[in-house]
């Protein structure tokens, strides 16, 4: 893609319609695929949801897929399949969204904050290794933005870990596709992923006991006629062959979205390059990264204002953005449950200077070159 010189920039026009930051790329696939599943019939889990773990299995190379009502409910379920519960820890990161440390908290467990790394921001695996004690029970690391988390190091702790696979549906580690690498991951179908089914999730696993508790959790109907049982009381988080039948047309777009993808990074990664104090957050050239955000850091002092500055800047410019993540362990619930949390101040830091630029394949070549010629205009305004 040809970059965009700053004259052109400065010549571009400001938009006249506000630019959403990761809008759906819904098609007529997807409106047909409802269409056909309400005619069937099957309103709730049927052929459909059938399907699609099938397909999800088979995609991210793991034994098992099971599809729940979103990804914050394939977490907790994953959680209480590992018998997680009042008494334990789980170490977990800040930078996510607050779904993550929720779940633990959902279990009676208690959520332990490690500090993040300078360059991904991912978990940091010696601040885990250092937080881990006798109660700790699992660690649930998040792939953010779409790079995978440092993995070696947290499965060498001898730990189940729970991976967040929210942002990382393409993300391989290592060269291996995210899915069946640890005791299970968590995927999320909510509106703005990079497979989007408007709300979703599903659990991968290799291991059948924990694919059998998160089954008997979901609390799928078996057998037929008016008897039946249930093995525990589990919390009703199956998926309507609706939204798998949106999920289904998404999987099939994978490649094709993830091609307009990388155009658009590439977009991006030419255009901050030349700006002073603006940078992305590090890919691992040895992973597949996701692409589902691209995430910069704002320094205030090279780059002239502060992220909250550039961000009412840009929506100004008619730029949609978003802040991917603020510190949970910061938010009121969480200072409020644990007032003894020390402070992480790479986490706390990086909350302060994160902004993700509009990141989605329904948006034009255009639409980029609208955000990054906004970017380019607040950024000769602040440095002035
Ligand atoms: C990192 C992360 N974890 C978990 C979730 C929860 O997923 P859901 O919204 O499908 O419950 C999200 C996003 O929504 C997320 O971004």
């Amino acid at each position: 893609m040809p970059k965009l010189s700053s004259d052109e920039a400065a010549t571009r026009e400001r938009r006249e319609t506000f630019l959403s930051f990761q809008p759906p790329a819904i098609g007529e696939e997807e409106i047909e695929a409802v269409t056909e599943t309400l005619r069937s019939g099957w309103l709730t889990t049927g052929p459909r949801t059938a399907e699609l773990e099938r397909r999800f299995a088979e995609y991210v190379e793991a034994k098992h897929a099971l599809a729940v009502t979103s990804g914050t409910a394939a977490l907790h379920l994953a959680l209480v399949a590992l018998g997680i519960g009042p008494g334990d820890e789980v170490i977990t990161t800040p930078i996510t969204w607050p779904a993550t440390a929720n779940v633990i908290v959902h279990t009676g467990a208690r959520a332990v904050f490690a500090d993040v790394r300078e360059s991904d921001l991912n978990i940091d695996p010696d601040e885990v290794a250092r937080l881990v004690g006798p109660r700790t029970k699992a660690i649930l690391p998040v792939h953010l933005a779409g790079q995978a988390a440092d993995l070696d190091p947290l499965w060498e702790l001898g730990l189940p870990v729970v991976e967040d696979a929210a942002h990382a549906v393409e993300t391989t580690y290592r060269g291996r596709k995210i899915g069946g690498l640890s005791a299970a991951t968590c995927f999320s179908f909510y509106a703005t992923k990079n497979v989007a089914a408007g709300e979703g999730g599903m659990i991968t696993t290799n291991d059948d006991a924990v694919a059998s508790a998160v089954d008997a959790n979901r609390i799928m109907r078996r057998g037929h006629g008016s008897l039946y049982d249930i093995a525990v009381p589990g919390y009703k988080a199956n998926l309507s062959d609706v939204l798998s039948s949106i999920a289904l047309c998404q999987l099939d777009k994978l490649e094709r979205h993830r091609e307009i993808r990388l155009r658009h990074v590439a977009a991006y990664d030419a255009a901050v390059a030349d700006l002073d104090g603006i940078e992305p957050l590090a890919r691992d050239p040895r992973d597949t990264h996701a692409l589902h955000l691209y995430v910069v850091r704002i320094d205030p002092e090279r780059a002239g204002a502060t992220r909250d500055e550039y961000q009412r800047a840009l929506a100004d410019e008619m730029i949609g953005t978003s802040i991917h993540f603020l510190p949970v362990h910061r938010l009121s619930a969480y200072r409020e449950l644990y007032p003894d949390q020390p402070p992480l101040p790479v986490a706390e830091r990086a909350g302060q200077e994160i902004l993700s630029l509009p990141l989605s394949p329904a948006h034009s070549a255009e639409d980029i070159e609208d955000a990054i010629a906004a970017l380019r205009r607040v950024h000769a305004r602040f440095v002035g």
